[in-house]
């Protein structure tokens, strides 16, 4: 499934059936071969340019693909000592704001060497300004003493506008500013990028030996030097397709199917009666969600169900091959009991692993995670998105907004006939659910259970 680089070929889908398989064969993750591989992310900018926001997606979505990672955050090392500075604490000429905001970066980097050393971590990443070419220099001789590579990505933006709004998004009600009135918190953050930018030094030639990215004015220009290696030039691919417009990804499963109504996995089949019912009521609950005229994309599965529920909305549509469902392989077309009684240890490690298990002759969540990372990427490039998909790959797209874990993800309740509508915010996703008033059966499974379908609440 797939190539030794982690590169999912949908060509290569159809593995063997059959005894030469054994069942709940694990993969491991991405495929990357990295067991000396120590990335730190430096981020570089002065305040309210989206440094943290930036790491705490780029986190988000390495969990998502078993990357293991970790922010370090400098300023909530300084906020032990200072939790509540004014701009005076940032101003150079400071000596003992000075002394406290290097022991506070000293002990980011200290923190993060021993995480490394402990082993299991990949890509670290130090948030902080980062704003001078000293500081920088510190962080690359620190870690290149200690064998970790750098990748420096440096925020850079102009529009002031976006500046104010950005403080006044988040920088307002930061733990520095608790308690205080916002227009004072704003204006003495002002003064604090002030402070900063007395120091600031945008990398620059000097600099040419760092591997370093630099977005610029949010990714409208975009420059790369000395990217080295694999892991490297996807988180950058990552930080090149991320934009900051307002909008809205909605997700629904396909209306109700004659499959779903028999308890049956997998397949291809039409929609029952009351999954009919679903895809004319769905421009509606659209409607009702997105508001009137609201410009948008559907995108399908190349299933029957997810191409008849999307049939009545009036949008541009696109079908995806990855928006399948899970190859349930040799239990395609079965029930969970006739699993149960066919394949008896399988359906035992099924429920012991959900998410690792592979079926035989098909997918893990797993696996399905590694073959919708191009529609993460897509995702992220685009604007207001309608996903019409199923139970499984539904799990998986929401997992990575709502930074599901892996243990959980395959077990969450996503019920059909539900319209859910997921806002990307500064730090958070919001998340609001519509349901259609139109009854479906349940085909959650309870682990331990190969209970038959029942109806569900009516919707
Ligand atoms: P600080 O140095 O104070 O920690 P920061 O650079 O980490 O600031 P964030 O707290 O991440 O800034 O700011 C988040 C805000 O920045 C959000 O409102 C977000 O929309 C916006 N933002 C995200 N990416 C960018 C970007 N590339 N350029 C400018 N603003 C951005
Ligand atoms: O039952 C509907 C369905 O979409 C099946 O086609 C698929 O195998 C299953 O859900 C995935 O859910 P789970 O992973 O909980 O078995």
């Amino acid at each position: 499934i797939m190539t030794t680089n982690g590169v999912f070929r949908p060509e290569m889908r159809r593995v063997p059936t059959g005894e030469l398989l054994k069942p709940n064969r694990k993969t491991n993750g991405v495929g990357v071969q990295a067991e000396d591989t120590k990335i730190c992310v430096v981020m570089v900018g002065l305040p309210a340019r989206g440094k943290s926001l930036i790491a705490q997606k780029v986190v988000r979505y390495l969990h998502w693909l078993s990357i293991p990672a970790k922010t370090f955050n400098v300023g909530q090392y300084r906020r032990t000592a200072t939790p509540n500075p004014s701009a005076e604490f940032f101003d150079t000429s400071n000596p003992e704001g000075e002394r406290l905001r290097k022991a506070a970066a000293e002990a980011a980097v200290n923190d993060m060497v021993k995480w490394f050393s402990e082993g299991q971590g990949l890509i670290a990443i130090l948030d902080a300004t980062n704003s001078t070419k000293s500081r920088r220099r510190w962080i690359q001789d620190r870690c290149q003493a200690e064998g970790i590579e750098t990748l420096f990505v440096e925020s850079k933006c102009d529009d002031e506008d976006l500046i104010m709004s950005n403080i006044k998004e988040v920088k307002t009600t930061s733990p520095d500013y608790v308690g205080q009135d916002p227009e004072a918190a704003a204006q003495d953050f002002r003064n604090r990028i002030r402070n900063y930018e007395k120091v600031y030094q945008t990398i620059d030639e000097d600099e040419y030996d760092l591997t370093y990215v630099k977005l610029i004015n949010v990714g409208k220009r975009v420059v790369i030097n000395q990217i080295q290696d694999y892991l490297q030039s996807r988180v950058v691919y990552y930080l090149m397709n991320l934009h900051i417009k307002p909008r809205s990804i909605w997700l629904s499963r396909h209306g109700e199917s004659q499959y779903n109504l028999s308890g049956k996995i997998g397949g291809d089949a039409d929609l029952s009666e009351r999954g009919e019912a679903y895809a004319r009521a769905l421009p509606g609950l659209v409607k009702q969600s997105a508001g009137e005229g609201r410009k948008l994309t559907v995108w399908t599965s190349t299933l029957r169900r997810t191409i008849q529920t999307a049939r009545f909305l009036e949008f541009e549509k696109l079908e995806w091959k990855a928006l399948d469902e899970l190859d349930s392989g040799v239990c395609d077309g079965l029930t969970y009991a006739e699993i149960e009684s066919a394949y008896p240890e399988d359906f035992r490690q099924r429920d012991e692993d959900k998410y690792n298990y592979r079926y035989l002759g098909g997918e893990s969540y797993r696996d399905v995670v590694i073959r919708l990372e191009p529609i993460i990427m897509e995702l992220e490039r685009s604007e207001n998105i309608l996903i019409v998909t199923h139970q499984a790959i539904l799990r998986c797209i929401y997992a990575y907004f709502m930074n599901v874990e892996q243990e959980r993800s395959p077990w969450m309740e996503v019920p059909l006939h539900t319209l859910i509508k997921l806002t990307p915010k500064a730090y958070s996703t919001q998340e609001e659910r519509l349901k259609a008033d139109i009854p479906a059966v349940s085909t959650f499974r309870e682990k331990g259970s190969s209970a038959k379908h029942q109806e569900g609440d009516a919707a």
